[in-house]
């Protein structure tokens, strides 16, 4: 064992130099900021032991590059390089677990957020008034004016519907700028999603009110270089968080879209056997096939860049993958009528088995599809 780790040596804290602030600042092609904000924190945080861990999602630009070159100056500076992952969410987790410090501050790399907010957010933690501290567009003196009058009108309405659904009380919680005990966020880690953005909402919401909260005021800057990473799909991503934390996780986010393509199918099916039947006058068994075989191609292709984005197939691997989907879905199939066959034994009612018959096949498929066609590296 290392001399300096062993324990009972008086004050190791201070021998070995162990962090008081751990800051995680997620990244994708953030080349241009990253250096920035290193040094923005380093003059902030004068006089606070600090570390700052960057995870970055193997991004094109190379900021893995510029952050690991700063590490070779700066031993507070680490570089978590994730490959073949993607998500905000994710990243964040990752690097709150991979710190050391006992409080844990999650921030923008493009230089949104106030990072001379930081120390009177650690003062809170360390003095116990909070366990978490949320950096808030939305309390007196904070501020969002950088935002355009769309994505300010979708902010204020997604804040108002989480808060409503979920009973969330502060009143920023998709703020991407907090500040967190560690141990706090460690227990709470395994029930988290690492999918989406909203990483504070699911905190906020998975510890249903234990963490004692303080928001404090900040005013949400103009990125520096380069462009936002949430898209158009933040909403739905969005929506899935809240109804997956309504339900008390019984239903996950990725479960509810694998259902919802699924639902898609059955228009996409329908549609392409009227087709057939109608247009091309192809007899029903092939037009129906037709309509399966077209279904479960475009719930893969669907699945692929919306339910498992983060693990997206690319290249040959679309091949492979699309193959076994249809190996999934036709045993998934014969599970469907399986079922929906023995409960209408049982209780001759159409749409009771019928149901129950589509519900086995959605959980088999979805099962079976996190198993064999994404399956997790
Ligand atoms: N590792 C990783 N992987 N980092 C990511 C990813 C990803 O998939 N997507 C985005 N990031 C990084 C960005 O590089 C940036 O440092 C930070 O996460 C936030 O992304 P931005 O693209 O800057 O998001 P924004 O400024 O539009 O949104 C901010 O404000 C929202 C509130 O309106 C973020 O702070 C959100 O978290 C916040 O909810
Ligand atoms: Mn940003």
């Amino acid at each position: 064992m290392n001399e300096a780790i062993q324990p009972g040596l008086g004050n190791v804290q201070q021998a070995i130099g162990l962090p008081d602030l751990s800051v995680v600042v997620p990244t994708f092609n953030e080349c241009d900021n990253v250096a920035k904000l290193y040094r923005k924190l380093e003059a902030a945080l004068k006089g606070i032991v600090w570390e700052v861990i960057f995870v970055d999602d193997n991004s094109p630009d190379k900021t893995w590059e510029v952050v690991r070159d700063l590490a070779q100056h700066d031993g507070r500076v680490r570089c978590v390089r994730r490959i073949g992952r993607r998500g905000l969410s994710g990243a964040c987790i990752e690097g709150i677990l991979a710190s050391s410090a006992p409080f844990a501050a999650v921030m923008d790399a493009d230089l949104q957020h106030d990072e001379t907010q930081l120390p009177k957010m650690l003062a809170l933690l360390q003095s116990g008034q909070a366990e978490l501290v949320v950096g808030s567009r939305y309390v007196e003196g904070g501020s969002a004016d950088s935002f355009d009058s769309k994505r300010a009108g979708f902010s204020a309405f997604a804040t108002g519907f989480a808060k409503r659904m979920l009973g969330v009380a502060i009143a920023d919680p998709m703020s991407g700028f907090f500040m967190v005990r560690r141990d706090k966020f460690e227990q709470l880690a395994p029930k988290l999603s690492t999918q989406g953005f909203k990483i504070l909402l699911d905190v906020v919401a998975t510890a249903h009110g234990e963490l004692k909260t303080v928001e404090v005021p900040f005013t949400f800057g103009s990125r520096l270089h380069g462009e936002s990473k949430l898209d158009s799909m933040v909403a739905l991503d969005f929506l899935g968080l809240v109804l997956a934390k309504f339900t008390n996780d019984v239903i996950s986010l990725r479960f509810l879209l694998f259902a919802m393509v699924g639902g898609t199918g059955l228009f996409v099916h329908l549609g392409t056997l009227f087709v057939a039947l109608t247009v091309l006058n192809w007899p029903f068994a092939e037009a129906q096939a037709a309509g399966a075989l077209t279904a479960m191609t475009t719930n893969f292709i669907l699945n692929n860049f919306l339910t498992y984005r983060d693990q997206r197939l690319k290249g040959f691997a679309i091949l492979r993958g699309l193959l076994a989907f249809y190996l999934v879905c036709s045993v998934g199939l014969l599970a469907n009528v399986g079922v929906a066959f023995s409960v209408y034994d049982q209780e001759p009612i159409w749409w009771l088995a019928g149901a129950a018959g589509a519900m086995m096949g959605v959980v088999w498929n979805y099962a079976m599809s996190g198993l064999f066609v994404w399956r997790k590296r």
